[in-house]
């Protein structure tokens, strides 16, 4: 929920053109507001491709070791989700004693058919971590599913957090899948997710709830035969499949950007406008007591030079604390094929430059139990504050203008007041440019002065904390173009 603003806002008009100093005032509330949104203690997960699971738990080191860091902020492991596109082509041999088997014709390539077996889970109980598992669903063999669904509870149960049968369904028709039937609307595709998920209770028995429901790739508001989480709750699902369902769940990519540069795909006000659609399927969940999350999320959805930079961890940072806000309680930043996905936070030897977005929301998150917005959405600034125990404990103020790396960087100047502490400290995140990417030599963005090592994902550099003093009770910082500040209140 966005709490109600009251701010101030000038635009200046600078010297040239491209120059504008906004100055906002915000009060920031001194208790928790009624209503703040309750937090999830480890809100920012990563979902891996069905695939590439195996690959980033034993061929490369940086998602294991980035995680870790997650896992300190967190005080306990991230949670993932393994599936994506190649969970629909994936069958299960029992015999087979390797983790994945597929053949493709470059290391850059998804696979159009492979097999896996038993091993594969043997994984999830090495990581440890609360996990969501996806199953092939759009091959439409039950028994197939079933005997892995029957086989991954014997070998992973205990970290088993969700059950995902079949990964984007409402595209199913589209990519010829042999599941959907022609009209593949909400009641033809209702009815099957509803089949579906009944006969997994009935292999599954206990315990439950433990399915995932929906992992739909579009949130089209405005066609109402287009499948949707809604129509499960309402209409598909009897209470039997209602009550094994644990969390609705949504994934989000922006449109394809077309001609639209990175100064408006990662704009505050489009990130606001593009999780928009959530907050009915958020409370519909709620109606039932269930929880929604975004199962599967990044920037774009087709590869986009703009995915790999630092404009795109802002927009990470952006859409996971708007995303609480609204009420979505986790978020899984997908992780493509290794060194293909530009969105990915690592390759196979590199820290990527969106990983610095989902590791300053964290920070931002972890501990926190309550969150507000205090911005309308409307403009490239916003503001959050995170509660703990009744108090603000945590500010994030982000300026999502776009900087080209040279002439003046505008900025942002920004009034916190209703504070109680007699100075604030505060970590900033930059970068020298927006369109920086960790692939030059040398080039990083940096948090608190900070970046991340290629060699064990650690903060190499001094860390650096700004501290302002607080004069009745407010306290007024700058945020230039593209850059976010996490202050301590
Ligand atoms: C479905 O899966 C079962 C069990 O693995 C297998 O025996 C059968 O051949 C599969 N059916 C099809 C049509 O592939
Ligand atoms: C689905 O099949 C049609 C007809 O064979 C083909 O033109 C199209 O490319 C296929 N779509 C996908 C996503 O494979
Ligand atoms: C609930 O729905 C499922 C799927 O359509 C169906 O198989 C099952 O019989 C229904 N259960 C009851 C109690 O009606
Ligand atoms: C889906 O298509 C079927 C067959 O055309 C139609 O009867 C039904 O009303 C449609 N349902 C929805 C929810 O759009
Ligand atoms: C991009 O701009 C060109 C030139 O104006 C136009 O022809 C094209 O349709 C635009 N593409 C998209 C996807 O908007
Ligand atoms: C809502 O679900 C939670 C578990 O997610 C459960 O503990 C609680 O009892 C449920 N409340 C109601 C009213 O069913
Ligand atoms: C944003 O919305 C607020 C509240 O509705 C309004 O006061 C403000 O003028 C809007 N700002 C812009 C830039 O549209
Ligand atoms: C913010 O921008 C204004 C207007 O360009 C400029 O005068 C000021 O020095 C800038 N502040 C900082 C801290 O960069």
């Amino acid at each position: 929920m966005v709490h109600p603003p009251t701010p101030v806002v000038i635009l200046l008009a600078g010297l040239s053109l491209t120059t504008t100093a906004a100055r906002l005032q915000y009060s920031v509330p001194s208790r928790v507001p009624r209503d703040a949104t309750p937090l999830d203690c480890t809100p920012v997960g990563v979902s891996m491709e069905f695939f590439m699971w195996p690959s980033y738990m034993t061929n490369i080191t940086p998602p294991m070791q980035c995680i870790s860091r997650f896992t300190d902020i967190y005080g306990e492991k991230m949670p993932i989700r393994i599936g994506g596109t190649t969970q629909d082509r994936a069958t299960y041999d029992p015999s087979f004693d390797g983790y994945v088997s597929y053949t493709v014709a470059s290391p850059l390539d998804a696979p159009d058919t492979l097999t896996y077996g038993p091993r594969f889970w043997d994984l999830i109980n090495v990581y440890e971590g609360e996990t969501m598992l996806g199953f092939n669903r759009g091959d439409n063999n039950q028994t197939n599913t079933y005997l892995a669904v029957v086989e991954a509870k014997e070998r992973a149960l205990n970290h088993l957090w969700a059950v995902e049968l079949g990964n984007e369904p409402d595209v199913y028709l589209w990519q010829n899948k042999s599941d959907a039937v022609s009209p593949w609307n909400a009641s033809q595709e209702g009815a099957d997710a509803a089949d579906w998920a009944q006969g997994f209770i009935d292999v599954w028995q206990s315990p439950l709830p433990i399915l995932t429901a929906g992992s739909y790739a579009v949130a089209y508001d405005d066609n109402p035969e287009w499948p949707n989480t809604d129509y499960l709750i309402n209409t598909a699902y009897n209470d039997t499949v209602k009550a094994a369902v644990r969390v609705y769940v949504g994934h989000l990519y922006a449109a394809p950007p077309g001609n639209n540069t990175l100064a408006t795909e990662m704009n505050h006000a489009k990130t606001v406008s593009d999780l928009a659609v959530f907050a009915d399927r958020v409370a519909t969940a709620a109606s039932v007591n269930r929880s929604f999350i975004l199962g599967e999320t990044n920037f774009h959805p087709y590869d986009v030079d703009m995915d790999a930079t630092f404009g795109a961890a802002l927009q990470t940072l952006d859409k996971s604390l708007h995303a609480v806000t609204l009420g979505i309680k986790r978020l899984f930043f997908h992780q493509g094929t290794i060194n293909q996905a530009l969105f990915n936070w690592w390759s196979d030897n590199q820290i990527n430059a969106p990983f610095y977005g989902g590791y300053f929301a964290a920070l931002a998150l972890g501990g926190g139990d309550h969150i507000v917005e205090l911005d309308s959405g409307n403009s490239s600034y916003a503001q959050y504050v995170i509660y703990r125990q009744g108090r603000p404990t945590k500010a994030v103020l982000l300026n999502t203008d776009y900087y080209s790396g040279s002439g003046e960087r505008s900025n942002a100047s920004i009034t916190l007041d209703g504070l109680l502490s007699s100075k604030v400290k505060a970590l900033r995140m930059t970068a020298a440019s927006t369109d920086v990417t960790t692939n030059g030599i040398g080039t990083y963005p940096t948090i608190g002065g900070q970046y991340f090592s290629n060699v064990d994902c650690s903060s190499m550099g001094a860390l650096r904390y700004e501290s302002t003093t607080v004069s009745s009770g407010e306290v007024t910082l700058t945020i230039a173009a593209s850059e976010a500040l996490l202050v301590y209140l």
